[in-house]
């Protein structure tokens, strides 16, 4: 649900070669399905949304000639700005599967600013349900979930990384917030944020999956298979399996 695959066209592969390299730590991770979630953000001027869906059709024409079992489907992730000024066509056209209903929105990384605010308000007004990206990253959130509790009561679906959920020697607090917001039945959905088969942000979605597991052994294959599918189809969310008892407040 956010996957950086597209060649050359923001800060994922260089190179098709290097999408298909990622198309295969994929696939080697249990991975069947991705959203191309490149960046539509003014420092990417190279993503358009006008050319996300043959964009993505030539990568799946790579991958199937290159025997690699991974189907790409076209998504965006959504800078605030860029959602400002974007038109209607292009806010359908970034969207998941281009259907017009469920968008990736990207958590900036500063201060929650109006322009925060003024972008999830016009992409609701427009009858898109948004899932925010990495929200456990932002040092705003950190320090006050209570927001992010608001943005789901208002019908925001919130997107965990992998890799925060996966535990680490160094205190993080984007793995406290994101292991709190599974306890407390806040997230929805689990996505690798994979931007190459490297160093750099590989697939690592099953070790997220088992680390989401940990915390609630009942949802973890709901965050990645039963609710995507929902957003990717632009239909309700099924329920959520029964969440764990909270062992603290978020
Ligand atoms: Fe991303």
């Amino acid at each position: 649900m956010h996957f950086h695959i597209l060649p050359r066209v923001d800060d994922g592969p260089p190179d098709i070669q290097r999408s298909i390299d990622l198309a295969r730590a994929a696939e080697s991770d249990g991975i069947q399905l991705v959203a191309a979630t490149p960046h539509l953000r003014e420092d990417h001027p190279e993503v358009r949304a006008a050319e996300l869906a043959a964009r993505c059709q030539e990568l799946n024409a790579a991958l199937a000639d290159a025997d690699v079992a991974l189907e790409v489907v076209a998504g965006g992730e959504l800078d605030v700005l860029w959602v400002q000024e974007a038109d209607e066509d292009d806010l359908r056209l970034a969207s998941y599967g281009q259907r017009g209903t469920d968008v990736l929105l990207e958590t900036p990384y500063g201060a929650i600013a109006p322009s925060f605010d003024a972008a999830v308000e016009r992409l609701q007004t427009l009858g898109f349900r948004i899932l925010l990206a990495h929200p456990e990253r932002n040092r705003a959130f950190q320090q006050a979930p209570d927001r992010l509790l608001e943005l789901v009561r208002d019908g925001v679906l919130i997107q965990v990384t992998a890799g925060s959920l996966v535990q680490t020697r160094r205190r993080s607090r984007s793995h406290e917030l994101a292991v709190q917001l599974v306890e407390h039945g806040m997230a929805h959905v689990i996505a690798s944020d994979a931007h190459s088969a490297g160093e750099f942000r590989p697939p690592n979605l099953s070790s997220g999956v088992a680390a989401a597991r940990a915390v609630d052994p009942r949802v973890a294959s709901w965050m990645v298979l039963d609710a995507p599918l929902a957003i990717l189809a632009g239909e309700p969310l099924p329920a959520r399996p029964g969440a764990s008892r909270p062992r603290r407040r978020a």
